[in-house]
């Protein structure tokens, strides 16, 4: 089982994977498919995948974290799963974040919890997704309604697995590491606005940074009840919005609900004018995206559209509101309680809705 009172799961950041550090014949492995694949894959993946004997393979996506499919799906698992399970085996997650939160919620519930290991297999996964405990399924549309806090062991990151990554998925992880650049204690925001290179060629330089920033905050509230924890929503509430609607990558949802955050936090008069610019010129500059609702493929749907999905998504307060993250500077997060209909006014000012 694995413990609550460590919710800084052992994190190793390698070249190569950790072939001597898991025991395969005590393990059974849950991946991507597509790791499989030798025209997307590397050779090192597929033998690492090679020398699990209990293996199951599954298409990654948002559509594995649907709870429609996850009675098929844990079906699925349990078949390949070594009987009688016993305490000592692991629950080994090779995937982006959609695998990650699947099989952590796999491991969270499967008697009562098993041994989790995660392999992060996308760039956002590596920085993100994979820790912090958090797992999720979506349901009838909506991000993460069921899920649990289940922080895995260990985390190994893996250089040469996250460099098959497609250009379109390394670029997803851009918005979750500008979001902790923004809100983590560490200010690397200032670094990234410094660097001379474009941010694929950065994105290894800011990995431990990103990932201890949201380590320093979670262990302060490992289970979101000391508002606390909220900061890392920063960006989350209208960007989970906009990904249920359009379907876009979570990541490139993110950070269009970042520019939302920082616009409205601008106009709020919590970020000045001068911070929003810099903000969205180094973004513009460093990352190449803009906000998104400015151009000229972007559908605007209707507030009411929008405001449903805003509102199913997080807990409401008992007074029916939000908390929403705003940011009054780089590491200064700013909390503040907003009702939906808040949101969806600014959201028709800025012109992301009818
Ligand atoms: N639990 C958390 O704390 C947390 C935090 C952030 C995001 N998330 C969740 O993570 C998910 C997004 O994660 P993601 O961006 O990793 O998406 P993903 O898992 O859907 O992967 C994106 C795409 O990349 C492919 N892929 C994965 N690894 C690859 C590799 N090495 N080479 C080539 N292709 C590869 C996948 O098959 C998929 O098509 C969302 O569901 C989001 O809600 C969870």
């Amino acid at each position: 089982m694995n413990s609550f009172d460590n919710f800084r799961s052992q994190v190793a950041i390698s070249q190569s994977f950790p072939t001597g550090k898991i025991d395969v014949s005590q393990s059974l492995l849950l991946f991507d498919e597509v790791l499989l694949k030798t025209d997307v894959s590397s050779q090192e993946t597929i033998q690492f995948i090679k020398k699990f004997t209990q293996r199951v393979g599954f298409k990654g996506g948002e559509s594995l974290k649907d709870f429609k499919s996850f009675p098929k799906n844990l079906d699925a698992v349990l078949k390949k799963w070594p009987t009688p399970i016993n305490r000592s085996q692991h629950l080994v997650v090779l995937g982006g974040g959609s695998l990650g939160d699947f099989g952590g919620f796999i491991a969270s519930v499967l008697k009562r919890g098993v041994r989790l290991i995660q392999i992060p297999s996308t760039w956002l996964a590596a920085m993100d997704s994979a820790h912090g405990g958090k797992n999720g399924l979506n349901f009838d549309g909506s991000k993460n309604q069921i899920g649990t806090f289940y922080p895995p062991e260990a985390v190994y990151i893996v250089k040469e697995l996250l460099e098959t990554n497609p250009i379109e998925v390394m670029e997803q992880s851009y918005g979750e590491l500008i979001k902790m650049a923004l809100v983590g204690d560490s200010h690397f925001f200032k670094e990234i606005a410094m660097e001379k290179r474009e941010a694929r060629d950065f994105l290894w330089r800011f990995m431990p940074q990103c990932i201890e920033d949201k380590y320093a905050v979670i262990l302060q509230d490992p289970f979101e009840t000391k508002a606390i924890r909220q900061i890392l929503n920063f960006g989350h509430t209208f960007g989970h919005a906009l990904e249920s609607h359009f379907g876009w990558a979570h990541g490139d949802s993110v950070l269009q609900g970042v520019f939302f955050a920082l616009e409205w936090s601008r106009h709020r008069g919590v970020l000045s004018d001068a911070l929003y610019s810099e903000f969205v010129h180094v973004i513009a500059q460093k990352f190449d995206r803009v906000p998104a609702q400015a151009l000229d493929w972007y559908k605007r749907p209707s507030a009411k559209t929008l405001g449903s999905l805003i509102g199913a998504d997080k807990k409401m307060t008992g007074t029916g509101q939000i908390q929403f993250v705003f940011l009054k500077n780089v590491g200064q997060p700013v909390l503040e309680k907003v009702a939906v209909a808040d949101i969806l006014e600014e959201a028709k000012r800025q012109l992301w809705v009818k």
